[in-house]
């Protein structure tokens, strides 16, 4: 038997011998068109490529496209497991060329594919094509060798392709397997098309033009080639098989399921083995492309796969959550081909494992309700809109799943009374809701939020997006649109950026759109779990319903991301080296810096800043991978998450560990472990280097660290290595030497010091036994000076100095610096009895301009504002003591 691993590869290996280049699955969650719920067909991730306005180093491309058709337009819910090829999830193979080969290799290398390398008999082919596509009868004839009678011509839209209301579309050409005459069922385009007999295995787009918005339909830049084939339904072609639930990956899954739930895969509950086997594998393929269940968008649709597939394992009679165990057999069956079930395995698990979890709680009871109510009920009398809503509101079913019950009771449900239940509750909740605070600005929060929902963060897997512009804010209001100039504030349904929370700053970089439109955004915030992009429009205009892509300035975001990364490590490494009475009080995530507050009673010593930092970079070059799961708040304080007293966590947290196994924690646990929204590194090695700069204190109790990461310790330590080779250049050594020389300046300035001082005394004393400067006044002996740039300090100590020499008189010092002066004035005993210093002091210094004066009868000082007067006061000194 050729497996569904063979025959994908066989697939893509077949198109890389014709030249294509194999490209990678895009994610479920479209990046390139904001107004797709989920991919749905190979072509999505090329949609700009047709048109011309994209351009790849390739013209001819294979892929096998991850699809998955839920939820909006394309919707297979409802039916999945009551038939034989219905599924959310399916894997699309394709081959396409953009503006390089046309019908003719299209037609040869399909037919080449099926007939040569997978062997299927030519005569169990036929072909459709646009009525009018004589050009591709043509060729089938030519290339296949088949005749009218297996071509047919089908007038309707089933061959005219189109991805949506625009975007590229063409006539296309289905290949069809008969299954044979054993099973009902005509070709196509007959009365009973609609049997099993002829499957569609294979579409052929002939992609030529481009509809437009406002129903123009243009020429494509060159026509170009676009073709999808379901792997499940090649498979069951060439496993021999009539239902696709039937091939070998899907059957190992369903296996799975009968092992877990001990219920055979075949008997009356196969229905529910089918269901759990398709949401297992969309839900799983959701989850690691970045959804995650939530109660609105894509996360709404995510829980009603999740919740419905969990609804059969009741049915299988599972007490315990089931599906989750399943997840291994998934991986094993598909993760060669993508990695990211791999990468992703334990959030899904986690995921699955938690939802389940609480969904039973109220499952059980939620049934018991519905069988009360239908109980009641008379045959094909319908469910009341106000139950259903009940069962959703109380007890979490989503509307389809109430149905899907229903279905099996052959009833239906008043859906118009749900919508108004649903209605009545959304008016009670603006009635009953109270903002913030700025009661004007948060009004529009509010209504914008009640109207639109949440804006989708697509930021964790991308810093490029699209999204549709919900409303734009002109002066805090909505208005009608805005242009060049005027600053605004914008809401899309879903963006790249991150809305500043959890101290990481708010992204910054630019929406643009097609038609010129250019937004310069500096900052974005987060309002009623709306991302709020503000800036200013440097071109065009903008108005609500407009695309836009949205661009993260992706260096600024790397910076962040390592910093916030970074931030987690010390946290942690603060706790093992000062102990668990640190809590973080505060936390600021820049792009160029860290700010951390932790309550600690005294400063962190130098020492054990060393060991702290030397700790968060021995963590940081073990390089291990960063992983984030998805948990409750109670699961996740249980496992060791670290979260913040007080902080409001919603019903399910984001899980962040980091750091790689901390033994000291226990077997297989991180370093670091944190309840966290913020955007993170995927390795620790991406953080670079933690460099701390800063301790202090910030409050009592409280201690603030600053640190840089990456390119900005970079930029520290270089900063910091030129002030050491500047200041070595100013002394002209080598920076190794800049210590020793250092030291030996000081102790030379000491000295230095030493002998000014000596020089000083000197000259303030110098010749006072006998030279000019001592005079006799009124039989007292006077030594009186003025001084320059002796320091105030100083003149007590001379003036003693000079008292020891005359042995009996008046020492009179006045110091002027920077034109203010001090006077000392020193008496010896026996003089002091009759000339107080302190009268002399106050006479000097009422020269000086000022007042007072204190002391001791034998030493006295004071000061003076005016220095200019320092003759004089002398002066008025000696008077005073020449009247005695
Ligand atoms: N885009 C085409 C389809 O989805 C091939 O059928």
């Amino acid at each position: 038997m050729t497996t569904a691993k063979e025959i994908r590869s066989s697939f893509l290996d077949f198109y890389a011998k014709n030249g294509h280049e194999i490209v990678d699955s895009s994610p479920l969650v479209p990046r390139n068109d904001p107004t797709l719920l989920f991919t749905n067909a190979g072509m999505v991730q090329f949609k700009n490529v047709f048109t011309g306005q994209e351009k790849r180093p390739y013209s001819r491309a294979v892929t096998t496209q991850k699809c998955v058709r839920a939820g909006g337009k394309h919707n297979d819910l409802e039916n999945v497991g009551y038939t034989a090829r219905h599924h959310t999830f399916f894997e699309m193979l394709g081959n396409f060329s953009f503006g390089d080969y046309f019908k003719d290799l299209a037609i040869e290398l399909a037919w080449n594919l099926l007939t040569k390398e997978f062997g299927l008999s030519k005569d169990k082919l036929l072909v459709t094509v646009y009525h009018d596509d004589d050009e591709a009868v043509d060729l089938w004839k030519k290339i296949a060798g088949i005749g009218d009678d297996k071509i047919i011509r089908i007038a309707t839209s089933d061959n005219f392709w189109s991805m949506g209301d625009t975007g590229p579309c063409g006539p296309c050409s289905e290949i069809f397997f008969d299954h044979g005459e054993g099973i009902p069922g005509g070709p196509p385009g007959s009365p009973d098309e609609d049997g099993d007999r002829f499957i569609e295995i294979w579409n052929l787009v002939f992609m030529q033009f481009e509809q437009q918005a406002g129903g123009d339909r243009v020429n494509l830049p060159r026509p170009s080639i676009d073709t999808g084939m379901g792997l499940e339904r090649i498979a069951a072609v060439l496993q021999g098989k009539h239902d696709n639930y039937d091939i070998d990956l899907m059957r190992k899954i369903i296996e799975a399921s009968a092992d877990a739930s001990n219920v055979s895969a075949d008997g009356d509950l196969a229905v529910s083995h089918r269901v759990i086997a398709d949401h297992l594998r969309s839900s799983s393929f959701l989850i690691a492309d970045g959804v995650l269940p939530s109660n609105e968008g894509r996360g709404y649709v995510l829980r009603r796969i999740m919740r419905r597939a969990m609804r059969h394992a009741h049915l299988l009679g599972a007490k315990e959550p089931m599906v989750y165990k399943l997840v291994q057999t998934l991986v094993d069956e598909m993760g060669s081909a993508f990695p990211e079930l791999e990468r992703a395995q334990a959030l899904i698990t986690e995921t699955l494992k938690l939802e389940e979890t609480r969904f039973k709680e109220t499952l059980g009871r939620g049934l018991k309700l519905l069988s009360d109510e239908t109980d009641g009920l008379g045959d094909n009398q319908a469910l009341s809109g106000d139950v259903a809503f009940k069962l959703y509101d109380t007890f979490g079913f989503p509307l389809d799943l109430t149905k899907d019950i229903l279905r099996g009771q052959g009833r239906d449900l008043d859906e118009a009374g749900f919508d108004a239940a649903m209605q009545k509750q959304k008016e009670a909740a603006r009635a009953a809701w109270s903002g913030s605070g700025e009661a004007a600005t948060d009004q529009v929060w509010f209504d914008l939020y009640d109207q639109h929902g949440a804006t989708e963060f697509l930021g964790y897997q991308t810093e490029v997006s699209e999204g549709q512009v919900q409303a734009v804010l002109v002066g805090g209001e909505v208005a009608e649109k805005a242009s060049a100039g005027d600053e605004v504030m914008l809401v899309l349904n879903q963006t790249s950026f991150y809305g500043e929370s959890g101290g990481q700053e708010g992204d910054k970089g630019q929406l643009v759109s097609e038609n010129g439109l250019e937004i310069q955004i500096t900052d974005t915030q987060k309002r009623e779990n709306l991302h709020v992009h503000i800036g200013k429009i440097i071109k065009g205009e903008v108005a609500a319903g407009a695309i836009v892509e949205t661009q993260v300035d992706g260096g600024r975001r790397a910076r962040l991301r390592a910093h916030h990364s970074a931030t987690h490590l010390l946290h942690e490494a603060l706790r093992q080296r000062l102990g668990d009475h640190v809590t973080q009080k505060g936390s600021l995530v820049a792009e160029d810096r860290l700010r951390f507050d932790i309550s600690h009673p005294k400063p962190i010593s130098a020492e054990e800043l060393r060991q702290i930092e030397k700790d968060v970079n021995d963590r940081i070059r073990m390089n291990a991978e960063v992983s984030v799961i998805l948990t409750t708040p109670d699961e996740a304080i249980k496992a060791g998450a670290m979260a913040l007293f007080g902080e409001k966590y919603g019903d399910e947290v984001r899980v962040v560990s980091m750091g790689g196994e901390d033994i000291g924690k226990g077997a297989g646990k991180n370093y670091s472990t944190e309840l966290c929204g913020g955007t993170h590194v995927s390795r620790m090695g991406d953080i670079g280097m933690l460099k701390i700069i800063g301790e202090g204190g910030l409050a009592a109790g409280v201690r603030r660290i600053e640190a840089v990461v990456g390119e900005a310790a970079l930029d520290y330590m270089n900063g910091q290595e030129s002030l050491l080779s500047n200041a070595a250049g100013a002394l002209k050594v080598a920076p190794a030497e800049l210590e020793k020389r250092i030291n030996g300046l000081l102790e030379e300035r000491k000295k230095l010091e030493r002998e000014l001082k000596e020089t000083r005394k000197k000259l303030a004393t110098g010749g006072a036994s006998g030279g000019n400067d001592q005079e006799e006044i009124g039989g007292v002996n006077v030594v009186a000076k003025v001084l320059e740039d002796v320091p105030p300090k100083d003149l007590k100590p001379m003036a003693d100095d000079i008292k020891a020499q005359v042995k009996s008189g008046v020492a009179v010092l006045i110091a002027v610096n920077e034109g203010k002066a001090s006077i000392v004035v020193g008496v010896t005993s026996d003089v002091a009895e009759k000339l107080s210093a302190v009268d002399l002091v106050r006479v000097g210094s009422a020269a000086l301009g000022g007042k007072g004066g204190g002391g001791r009868p034998d030493m006295a000082q004071a000061g003076g504002p005016d220095g200019s007067k320092a003759e004089d006061a002398i002066k008025a000194i000696k008077e005073t003591i020449a009247n005695g």
